[in-house]
């Protein structure tokens, strides 16, 4: 780790994203093997559909379980849009479209990261209750449970073009996100870049950390 660096992310916040993301995957990648005959190998690599199916409705759960942390660690910084400052950021696209000198300071999260929180949360819980419904479609009407199929279907192909965008910007669109999910600590440039009323509010209540110093992990606002 070098000196100087900025902790942005609790191992506990990453442990929550990393189980969400995990399942996410693994739902994407086991829902399509059941939907596309082309990907029905998968099944069989790991002992027939009859596990796939397992696989899929159990993992369903365990997202289910990982998604309720996450809304409960992000719904502070995420969950709610401030008109007075998101809107100044949206006007511009963030910077992100087009060349924008000034772009307009935002909390811990912009409102583009806001709308990924969003698409998760209501996707995520709509696919969750229309997972359950289709699991055990006895005790629910044909009519609904049809319906739900349309949901989850729907729901399948938003979260998975949303997950596609959410990774070019922690890549390629901002790069230096990454390590947020992976170490916790990031430079005080792309903090400065990707988050700079955030680094300011922690300079100034003196909760930034930065490494190095005396300490490994040194309290400090320098
Ligand atoms: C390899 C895959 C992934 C990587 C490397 C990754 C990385 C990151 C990073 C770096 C952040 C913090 C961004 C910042 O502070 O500026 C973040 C935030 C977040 N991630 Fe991921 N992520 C991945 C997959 C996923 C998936 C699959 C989901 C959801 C199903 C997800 C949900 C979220 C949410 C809800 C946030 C907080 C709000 C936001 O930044 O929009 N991530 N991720």
């Amino acid at each position: 780790m070098k000196k100087g660096m900025i902790k942005a992310t609790r191992p506990f916040e990453r442990v929550v994203h990393w189980c969400l993301a995990l399942s996410c995957f693994l739902l994407c990648i086991t829902g399509m093997s059941t939907m596309y005959h082309s990907l029905n190998f998968i099944g069989a690599v790991i002992g027939g559909m009859a596990n796939l199916r397992m696989l899929h409705h159990y993992g369903g759960l365990f997202f289910g379980a990982s998604l309720l942390v996450a809304i409960g660690i992000f719904w502070k910084d995420a969950g709610r849009f401030s008109s007075k400052e998101d809107w100044p950021w949206i006007k511009e696209a963030g910077g992100f479209l087009w060349h924008v000198d000034d772009i307009p300071e935002v909390g811990k999260y912009n409102p583009g990261q806001k709308m990924f929180f969003w698409v998760v949360a209501l996707g995520g819980a709509a696919m969750l209750a229309s997972g359950l419904i289709m699991w055990f479609p006895l005790s629910f009407s044909k009519q609904l449970v049809r319906t739900m199929y349309v949901v989850h279907s729907l729901g399948f192909l938003i979260i998975f073009a949303f997950i596609f965008v959410h990774l070019y910007l922690v890549t390629i669109g901002a790069p230096g996100s990454a390590p947020a999910m992976f170490t916790g600590w990031v430079t005080r440039g792309w903090m400065k870049k990707q988050h700079p009323k955030w680094l300011k509010e922690m300079e100034e209540n003196g909760t930034l950390e930065v490494y190095g110093g005396k300490g490994s992990n040194k309290i400090s606002s320098s």
